[in-house]
């Protein structure tokens, strides 16, 4: 297989969906509204670049659709077919779950008509080659969505900031692979693309700030899979003595709001 310079995840399969996991319900507002955004019809072929474990994929494939969903982590894939067959009782015919790197799709040119990357992009450093590909595999008036989530106003408030300066004042900054969503648009609009954006959700969120710090402490989130192990022990205690001190109570509630943003782009 080809190998691009990315993050895989197989080490966040086992707790991804716990961890990412959407409210009930918003998993098929966010179908309902890629749906209609793309004018899907029964005939649509859809394709998932870095699918994952099915968190946008599951609620399309349960409404019968055609459905191309590639990962480089067998483990993510692994927990996706198991919903699957959980769900459908087996991987219906018209869906096909590959292990697949993103810069090289193992799809000839022009059979999708829409695209998806959730979550993928900031994790590719050969992002633009990404977005080459799925222009080559679409078929001509396709649609490429580019979707993520953004949060409004994030329960993470204070721990974030104070994350990054224990990492700073060790002498580590964290670097992104690949793209944010602001290099994205404006790469879209340089190659041409017509571009539409949309919120396709919006929810509370409520977590308590224990759990929150556990997210921490368990390298939940990617960005901590590359600190060295010496730098994250220390960075670990010290983050662990400021959240003692500002949550004296570590189960109280913090709240937040999150949106599901697309944007799609027509060439
Ligand atoms: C944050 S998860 C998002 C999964 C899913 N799209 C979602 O929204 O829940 C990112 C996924 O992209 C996959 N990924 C990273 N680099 C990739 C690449 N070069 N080709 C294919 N998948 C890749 C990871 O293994 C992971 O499963």
């Amino acid at each position: 297989m080809v190998q691009s310079q990315s993050i895989c995840f197989d080490r966040a399969a086992s707790f991804y969906d716990a961890t990412r996991g959407f409210p009930a319900g918003v998993d098929e507002e966010i179908a309902d509204a890629i749906v209609a955004a793309v004018g899907a019809t029964p005939a649509t072929h859809f394709l998932e670049v870095g699918v994952g474990t099915g968190r946008i994929a599951l609620p399309l494939i349960c409404r019968g659709y055609s459905y191309v969903g590639i990962d480089i982590s067998e483990q993510m894939l692994a927990q996706l077919r198991r919903k699957l067959r959980e769900r459908l009782g087996q991987i219906p015919p018209q869906v096909s779950i590959q292990v697949a790197d993103a810069t090289a799709l193992p799809l000839p040119e022009g059979c999708v008509d829409v695209a998806m990357t959730v979550h993928v992009l900031h994790l590719i450093r050969e992002w633009q080659q990404v977005i080459g590909e799925i222009r080559r595999v679409l078929k001509p008036g396709g649609v490429y969505l580019y979707g993520y989530g953004d949060r409004v106003i994030s329960a993470r408030g204070e721990f974030e900031p104070r994350w990054t300066a224990i990492l700073a004042a060790l002498g580590f900054q964290p670097q992104r692979v690949g793209a944010s969503s602001e290099q994205v648009e404006q790469y879209l609009q340089a190659q041409g693309a017509h571009l539409e954006r949309m919120v396709a959700a919006e929810w509370q969120t409520a977590i308590t700030a224990q759990a929150l710090f556990e997210l921490y402490a368990q390298r939940s989130y990617s960005a901590s899979w590359q600190i060295p192990e010496e730098i994250f022990a220390v960075a670990l205690r010290q983050f662990q003595e400021w959240f003692r001190d500002t949550y004296p109570d570590p189960q109280i509630t913090l709240l937040g709001e999150s949106e599901f943003q697309m944007l799609l782009a027509r060439w």
